[in-house]
Formats: C-alpha cells, structure tokens, sequence
C-alpha cells in the first residue's frame, strides 16, 4: 500500500491509475479507523480496481468548543488495518496543504436546507466543513466511485445532493452502519467513553428499534413519539440532542402522510455526543 503524503504525490498515483485505465474508488475518512471503515474498503474494492482512502482531521468540520484538538489519531495502526484490507494507497494531507490561505479565507460548499437541519442546528458549519473538504478532495481523487457510511445518514444525503448539484461524475455508494454485538454504531467516539457510559449507549439503538416498532404498528403522532423517547433516553441516563421521525429524501420532519421515514438522533452520554438512524 502506498503511503501519499503530499498532494503532488497523489495527483501522480491518480494519473498513473487513469493511464492504465483503472477504476478508482474513494474512501474519505478521518482515521481512527474501525470496522466500519474497512468494511467501506471492502466494498469499495468490490466495485474498483484500485481504492485510495484519506485520513485527514479536517479542522473545518469542527466547532470552536468541539474535540478538534482531541480527536483520536492513529495513523500507524490505520496503515496496518488498510493494507490487510487492500486498499492500494492512502492520502495523508496536512491542514496546510488543503487550506493554504487559513479557513478564514477558504472557499466552502454549502448544501442549503439539507445542511441546516438535525446536526446542522447542533453543530452550525459542521456540513459546511464536510461538503468543503469532501469537494476538495473528490477534485484531487477524481474518483469514479466514493464510500460513505450510512451511520452519518444526513452527511450521504448531503453528499449526495452535493455531487448532484455541482454535477460531479461520481457514483456515491451508501455502505449499511457497522454494530457491535449489542448494537452500538461503530464511531470512532466510542472510544472515549468509559466502561460504564459504553454499557449504556447501546440503549440509543434500543430506543430507535422500539420507536420503529410504534411507527411501523401504525402510530403517526410523530412529535409524540419523539418526546416520549427522549423521555425514556433521559430515565436511562442518556441526554437526547434530537430524535426526529424525518422523510428519507428531504430529510425534513416526516408526517402522516410520509411514505418512506428515517429516525435521526443524537444524543451526549457524557461529554461524548453519538449519533445514530434507523429507517422505518
Ligand atoms: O465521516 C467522516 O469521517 C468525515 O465527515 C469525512 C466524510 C471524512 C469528511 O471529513
């Protein structure tokens, strides 16, 4: 597996592939890798003759009070999990090399309406610093197809709708969230919580498969429904940022009349806030 540390590097590597003709697919990360990363890898490789992934910590998806300084890196272990699962490169750029001039000065993507609901109320200019960074790196890659994680629900509708509107060529593939046994979503925040909070947050998936049940038994006062739920997190000892019964495609609030529904939540256990969907 090859190692890019700069962007010349990588802009070779990609000619290289396109010269012989090759597919390439995308995996965008920011490290810390799990198993629901590697499972993107396998999927991607499924689908491409080579697959890239980047690790990059991109400052401009994080809020002045957020875990910017803390997040969890590791790229050593990274490397050792990407070359059992083939990946055949990965892109490590520094926040220098992608923002020269300073974030102050960057330009930015912005996908309207779908970027300011849900996350985007808690965490303003978090998506503005996703589709940004996501953009930027698609113009490096250009890959044929790119890999995202179906747990950040609302960030592949974003995507999505990014890659449709700026009329990128480029297949994006939603990959099925990774759980551990008892249900907890893969996130690389799981691993600042401790024992005890990481007993608890699987009753996040808990509460969203009983909500589904509701819905599905035919139960269409939403908004009832939400609070109830944040009723129950908050007797389990977890705080509920939002729960919200939504429409798949626009992602607004669903309502009785919605056909095809997600529930999107977040909630803090702890300091550590988690998120997680489920679709009804
Ligand atoms: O999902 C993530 O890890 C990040 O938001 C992404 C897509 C790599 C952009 O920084």
């Amino acid at each position: 597996m090859k190692l890019l540390t700069s962007i010349a590097q990588l802009r070779e590597q990609i000619a290289i592939w396109r010269r012989n003709g090759e597919r390439i697919a995308f995996v965008p990360t920011m490290g810390n890798l799990h198993q629901g990363h590697l499972r993107l890898v396998d999927v991607a490789k499924q689908q491409a003759d080579r697959v890239i992934v980047s690790i990059f910590v991109n400052p401009m998806q994080f809020g002045k009070n957020e875990d910017l300084a803390n997040y969890p890196r590791s790229l050593e272990q990274d490397c050792a999990g990407l070359s059992v699962h083939q990946a055949d490169a990965v892109f490590t750029p520094t926040p220098e090399m992608m923002y020269p001039q300073g974030l102050d000065k960057q330009t930015f993507v912005d996908v309207p309406f779908l970027g300011d609901l849900h996350c985007g109320e808690s965490r303003p200019g978090h998506f503005r610093g996703v589709s940004t960074i996501v953009c930027k790196l698609f113009n490096l890659v250009q890959p044929d197809i790119a890999c995202f994680g179906e747990k950040d629900y609302q960030q592949l509708a974003i995507i999505r709708q990014m890659v449709a509107d700026l009329s990128m060529p480029i297949q994006v593939v939603g990959v099925s969230t990774e759980r551990a046994e008892d249900g907890l979503a893969l996130s690389s925040r799981n691993n600042y919580l401790t024992p005890e909070q990481r007993a608890q947050a699987p009753q996040l998936y808990q509460v969203l498969q009983q909500l589904k049940q509701k819905i599905v038994a035919g139960d269409h006062n939403y908004r009832a429904l939400e609070q109830a739920a944040k009723q129950q997190l908050s007797e389990l000892g977890l705080t509920a940022d939002y729960i919200n019964i939504s429409q798949t495609s626009s992602l607004a609030l669903a309502t009785a009349e919605t056909d095809k529904k997600v529930i999107l939540a977040a909630i803090f256990v702890g300091s550590t806030r988690l998120i997680d969907n489920i679709e009804v």
